[in-house]
């Protein structure tokens, strides 16, 4: 890493007050969106329910503003400007995601959705002819109603399930697609789902559903990428990996220190010590605490269900660079006797004793969960590293929550911070970082917020039949940094 440091010496060029700071050379930079929140089409072309067309049909008091994403940003007739779009920024890669139940209707390979492979090869086709790279996440949040009804990520038999999936994802697109995620941020996908009122099937089962949810998708993924690198890799020399979420819990004083690592365990460590530590399986301070959890409430075994050798085999090393979702951070300390935890709406944290409290001068974004810590980037890199050594890592998202219109100079201010960090992290902390994305391309549904928190580089406009996207300041700012490489601060 010795060239960084030079070539940040050689190239930082102090222009009048602002200082321009050069990306690595080969550093790459993409934006992303998601299948449901995007794509509409949600009965189109043989398409069947999943998960968020039930939920938001049936529940519409729980998304602000009782929206669907039933036709979204209509990326299912509008892919093409989408691909403009990436171009106009000059973007590397572009993120997107698979709708399992639009491939796969009854959620399983005995029928392959034929309209729904050609849309998608239409998509890869389309950004590789701009001379762009696809990256695709295989599961974003939208399991199919049919599984779900199945017992979804509580059901063991989903491994083999989401294995199958992917096999048919990998055979069909596979030629074109080097770049994969398996599945997208199991942290919020678990928590959301069965341990709070927030996502479908808005289940609540945080005694258990959430643990063996935990397991299960750290075994899809490792089964998922050992298919790829078997029978892909050889011949087509792709990369598939997980995408963790990694939100920075700091300690409100050192004597939170304990509870503050414990609580990175609990949502980066519980989705990647299994893959990328040295031994493998859950962090072990972790499964302590949580056993001693289990213990008090009267459970004869851990809920958080153990590892046998066997898997633990089979899930440490599948991956291939450690993607990383990052957007907040959080202050901790230890709950007074009857006191509730507080400011994040998933029930571990009570379970670890924590109170998480907010730093007065972090600043709210638009949505309740998310403060702007520019240094919480950088902070979790860093822990990463520490964590898992000098590995090779990937910003799958990082944006900001606005109610913006066209002039959104509180998300221009954003990425430029947070880049900076991610520069300081790279030059002075030498964590090797090799590709940065912005969430998010355009508005797009933002799950229980619905169309009222606005992440977008473009706007959409969603009374326009046509949805019709404007770029905003931000779009700008940011086809600037990746047209010079660099970073003006
Ligand atoms: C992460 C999720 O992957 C994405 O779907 C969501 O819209 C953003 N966070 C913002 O909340």
């Amino acid at each position: 890493m010795i060239w960084k440091h030079a070539v940040v010496l050689s190239t930082i060029l102090a222009v009048s007050s602002s200082t321009i700071l050069p990306f690595p050379p080969g550093f790459k930079f993409g934006a992303a969106t998601a299948a449901y929140q995007v794509e509409g089409g949600w009965n189109l072309d043989g398409k069947s329910e999943n998960i968020w067309d039930r939920f938001v049909h049936e529940h519409p008091e729980r998304i602000d503003d009782r929206s669907t994403g039933d036709v979204a940003c209509d990326s299912y007739h509008n892919w093409r400007r989408d691909l403009e779009m990436a171009e106009e920024l000059r973007l590397d890669f572009y993120r997107f995601s698979l709708s399992w139940s639009r491939i796969l209707p009854s959620g399983f390979p005995n029928h392959i959705n034929e309209a729904a492979i050609e849309y998608y090869n239409n998509v890869i086709d389309g950004i590789l002819e701009k001379g762009i790279e696809p990256l695709v996440t295989i599961h974003h949040f939208d399991l199919p109603q049919s599984l779900q009804d199945l017992g979804g990520w509580a059901n063991p038999l989903i491994v083999d399930w989401f294995e199958d999936y992917a096999k048919v994802v990998f055979a069909h697109f596979g030629d074109r697609v080097k770049l994969w995620l398996t599945i997208n941020e199991p942290v919020i996908l678990c928590e959301a789902f069965f341990n709070a009122e927030v996502f479908p099937p808005a289940f609540i089962s945080p005694d258990l559903g959430v643990y063996l949810c935990s397991k299960h998708v750290m075994l899809a993924h490792a089964k998922a990428w050992r298919v790829y690198d078997k029978l892909l890799k050889p011949k087509y020399h792709g990369r598939v990996s997980l995408t963790t979420h990694i939100t920075w819990f700091e300690p409100l004083a050192p004597e939170y220190e304990e509870l503050a690592e414990l609580t990175m365990l609990n949502f980066g460590g519980r989705y990647s010590h299994a893959i990328y530590s040295k031994i493998g399986g859950w962090p072990p301070a972790l499964e302590k605490a949580l056993a001693e959890v289990s213990l008090k409430r009267g459970y004869s075994r851990p809920q958080l269900p153990p590892f046998t050798q066997e898997e633990i085999e089979l899930v440490r090393g599948t991956y291939d660079f450690f993607a990383l979702n990052h957007y907040t951070s959080r202050l901790m300390r230890t709950a007074k006797e009857g006191e509730k935890f507080t400011e994040w709406p998933l029930g571990d944290v009570e379970d670890l004793n924590g109170i998480i409290v907010r730093k007065a001068d972090w600043a709210q974004a638009a949505t309740s969960w998310f403060y702007v810590n520019p240094e919480g980037i950088r902070k979790g890199l860093v822990w990463l590293k520490q964590q898992y050594g000098d590995l090779e890592f990937m910003i799958t998202e990082n944006g900001l929550a606005t109610k913006a219109g066209l002039d959104d100079q509180d998300r221009v201010q954003y990425y430029r911070d947070y880049l900076e960090q991610v520069l300081l992290a790279i030059n002075e902390d030498d964590v090797n970082v090799t590709a940065y994305t912005a969430w998010t391309l355009m508005d797009n549904y933002e799950w229980n917020n619905g169309y009222t928190v606005k992440f977008g580089l473009y706007e959409v406009n969603f009374t326009d039949p046509g949805r019709k996207r404007t770029p905003r300041a931000s779009a700008h700012y940011y086809a600037n940094i990746i047209r010079t490489h660099s970073l003006e601060i």
